[in-house]
């Protein structure tokens, strides 16, 4: 994945993501600011603005990292595989079709309980790809230390195999 991919998906993630948990955050653990309001905080309007117009562009970024990034991947490692990746395409259905329910049900009840699950799948999603996306780092990281850890002659090199190439003259 290259370094723009990386950036789209990361900003897009962070705006639409932490708009979506800024509003959890409103909805679910605020009252009403008096009995005739329909928000739960000054924020939640501006918070709901900057959801509704991010989560298209994270849409159609997600969409292109899918054709670019994971089917290829999906087709190319058979076996051996972290799973993750897996989870944030599962989640995606839905994720995506959670949200506009949330706007579409009529029943208050059903709406909230849709709520939950559209922010809770939210959620899980932001904290899959954070996973995802950080963890060959992390693994690279761990391998390096323990690699400087061990004494010298065990320490694999850091250029490469040790063993002669086949075709090299003999010395
Ligand atoms: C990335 C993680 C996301 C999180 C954490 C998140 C979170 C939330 C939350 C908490 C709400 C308010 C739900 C309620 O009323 O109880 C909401 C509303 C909504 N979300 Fe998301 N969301 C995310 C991604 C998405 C995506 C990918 C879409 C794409 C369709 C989307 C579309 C919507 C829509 C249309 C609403 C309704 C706004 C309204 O009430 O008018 N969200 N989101
Ligand atoms: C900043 C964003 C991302 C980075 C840096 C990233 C990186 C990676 C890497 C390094 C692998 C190979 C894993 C391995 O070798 O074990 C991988 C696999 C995969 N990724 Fe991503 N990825 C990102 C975002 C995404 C997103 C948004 C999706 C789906 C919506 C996705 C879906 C997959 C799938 C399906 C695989 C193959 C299965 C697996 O190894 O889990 N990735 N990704």
């Amino acid at each position: 994945m290259n370094r723009t991919a990386v950036l789209a998906v990361a900003c897009t993630a962070a705006i639409a993501g932490g708009s979506g948990v800024a509003l959890a955050w409103s909805r679910w653990f605020f009252d009403p600011i008096d009995e005739l309001a329909i928000v739960n905080s000054p924020a939640e309007p501006v918070l709901l603005a900057i959801h509704v117009l991010a989560v298209p562009v994270l849409v159609f970024v997600l969409g292109v990292i899918a054709a670019s990034h994971a089917v290829p991947r999906l087709r190319k490692r058979r076996g051996e595989r972290s799973r993750l990746g897996l989870v944030l395409i599962g989640l995606l259905a839905p994720l995506i079709l959670s949200g506009p329910a949330t706007q579409v049900v009529e029943d208050e009840s059903a709406r909230r309980l849709i709520g939950y699950v559209h922010g809770g799948t939210g959620i899980l999603w932001l904290l899959a790809l954070t996973v995802h996306a950080c963890s060959p780092r992390l693994s690279r990281w761990i391998r390096s230390r323990r690699d400087r850890s061990l004494p010298a002659p065990d320490r694999p090199p850091a250029d490469g195999p040790t063993t002669p190439c086949p075709s090299a003259p003999p010395t």
